[in-house]
């Protein structure tokens, strides 16, 4: 299968988990949050959709009896090799499931719908593949970024082809999802070297950079800069950054949208 999506994460796999993974302390209270929304347990069979490099999957999967992810990214997904976690893989579109009806028990995705333009088919799939009991779990977050980095790149990030992250557990209750409780967050700080953020834009590593051109790059790298100058005493030095992880879970209910 080729990769045909806007953002083709291969680019990102060499870097990606150092920009984005766990505050080693947040893994076991997130996955333990995670595990209670969604109300996991031993005998079920979960589907990630955008697993990735695993960040959620791997300390997530001990929770259950069987964790597959699909991905468009082969590359993200072999950063999984050689993990000790048994993970099932499989390269495959998120809106065209190879799976059949009313297989898993859970599903769950994390910082994906954003990239998918066609969201609605991919949670018509969710609904297709999930047994009628089944829920979905959406989580978010998990990354300690200075506040200075959103402001700062506000204006050079392009528009995300899928839900704003804004939207993010509340746009499919228009396709027929009921969440099954409020989300549910945990709070964390960490430390951060603020002028990361600044290599990261040099880096081009959010995929809201990918299509900017070298002037924008370089004009937004500076803006960061300024900013996290004004700021912070010592760029380089690094600083207690509050950061947040949040999961909600939903059941598919039917509606005529989907
Ligand atoms: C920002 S990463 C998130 C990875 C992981 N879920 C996490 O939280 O760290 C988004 C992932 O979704 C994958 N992706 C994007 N569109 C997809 C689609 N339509 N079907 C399957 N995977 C997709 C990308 O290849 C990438 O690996």
């Amino acid at each position: 299968m080729t990769n045909t999506t806007r953002f083709d994460f291969d680019r990102a796999a060499d870097y990606y988990d150092a920009t984005r993974g766990f505050p080693p302390d947040v893994i076991e209270p997130a996955m333990a949050l995670t595990a209670a929304v969604g109300a996991l347990s031993a005998d079920h069979d979960l589907l990630e959709i955008g697993v990735g490099t695993g960040r959620v999957a791997l300390p997530l999967s001990p929770r259950v009896g069987s964790y597959t992810g699909v991905d468009l990214s082969t590359r993200m997904m072999a950063v999984m090799d050689g993990s000790t976690h048994s993970i099932r893989r499989a390269q495959a579109d998120a809106t065209r499931l190879p799976f059949a009806t009313n297989t898993f028990d859970r599903a769950l995705a994390s910082h994906i719908f954003h990239l998918i333009p066609d969201y609605h088919n991919a949670l018509a799939e969710l609904a297709r593949v999930l047994k009628p009991e089944g829920l979905l779990i959406l989580v978010l977050g998990g990354v300690a970024r200075p506040p200075e980095v959103s402001e700062a790149l506000s204006g050079t990030r392009g528009k995300r082809p899928g839900v704003s992250f804004t939207d993010m557990f509340t746009f499919l209750l228009d396709y027929g999802w009921e969440p099954v409780a409020e989300a549910q967050h945990v709070t964390f700080t960490a430390p951060v070297i603020p002028a990361d953020a600044v290599r990261s834009v040099r880096g081009r590593h959010w995929s809201g950079l990918w299509e900017r051109s070298e002037e924008e790059i370089e004009q937004a790298a500076q803006t960061l800069e300024a900013a996290l100058r004004a700021a912070y005493e010592d760029i380089e030095e690094p600083v207690a950054i509050e950061g947040e992880f949040s999961a909600r879970a939903y059941r598919y209910a039917s509606s005529s949208n989907v």
